[in-house]
């Protein structure tokens, strides 16, 4: 295994359910970095209730925890939170700190390579066609298939067309399209991309 330099930013962005946690995961596992998993920050906010931006600045790592941050609602919940510049300025500095951390750090969300991390090591942005995300969900977590390409549309509108670093393609990331090849796929290319950059 290629051992990561001190500091190591993957920076890993896409819409929901194109199987950017998947890569992730990979990733950390597959180099020894950490993982986080940015869109879990939103979806904790969003499930504390109450004024969103106290609950953002409140956030401790317990609130990340909680067994209910998984579903549709919670993924609709966090979008809607995401849009409010407070909320987003507070979990900054967290993540920049474990972006930065000693033995390189892997994260995934919507704003990592263009607003959280700029000079991340390793740019990817993972995507898929609205219809087969809405599947992948589909087969996830059931329900009417209509319903979560609804959804899934909703929230792409949401988390594209906000003011507030708007989910976007970092000019420098190299773009993995997971409708015209598998996951599996998607992880090789990804393995082989950081592979390269830690030589
Ligand atoms: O990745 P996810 O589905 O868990 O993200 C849930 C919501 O959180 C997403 O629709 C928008 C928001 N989010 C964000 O605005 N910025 C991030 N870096 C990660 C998530």
């Amino acid at each position: 295994m290629a051992r990561p330099a001190r500091v190591f930013t993957v920076a890993i962005d896409g819409p929901a359910a194109a199987g950017k946690g998947t890569v992730a995961r990979a990733l950390a596992a597959r180099f020894g970095l950490g993982h986080l998993d940015t869109g879990l920050l939103y979806r904790a906010v969003a499930a504390k209730g109450g004024d969103p931006v106290a609950a953002a600045r409140d956030l401790v790592a317990a609130d990340l925890e909680r067994d209910d941050l998984r579903t549709l609602a919670a993924g609709q919940a966090a979008s809607r939170v995401a849009v409010i510049p407070q909320v987003r300025a507070a979990l900054v500095a967290f993540q920049r700190r474990f972006a930065r951390r000693e033995g390189g750090a892997v994260l995934d969300g919507r704003d990592i390579g263009t607003v959280i991390c700029p000079e991340a090591e390793v740019k990817l942005y993972v995507t898929a066609s609205p219809e087969v995300r809405a599947h992948r969900r589909w087969l996830e977590l059931g329900g009417d298939e209509a319903e979560v390409l609804a959804e899934v549309l909703a929230r792409d509108a949401r988390d594209i067309g906000r003011a507030a670093a708007p989910l976007a393609a970092a000019a420098d990331a190299v773009v993995l399209d997971t409708s015209v090849m598998t996951i599996d796929e998607a992880v090789a290319e990804a393995e082989r991309i950081v592979g390269a950059a830690l030589v």
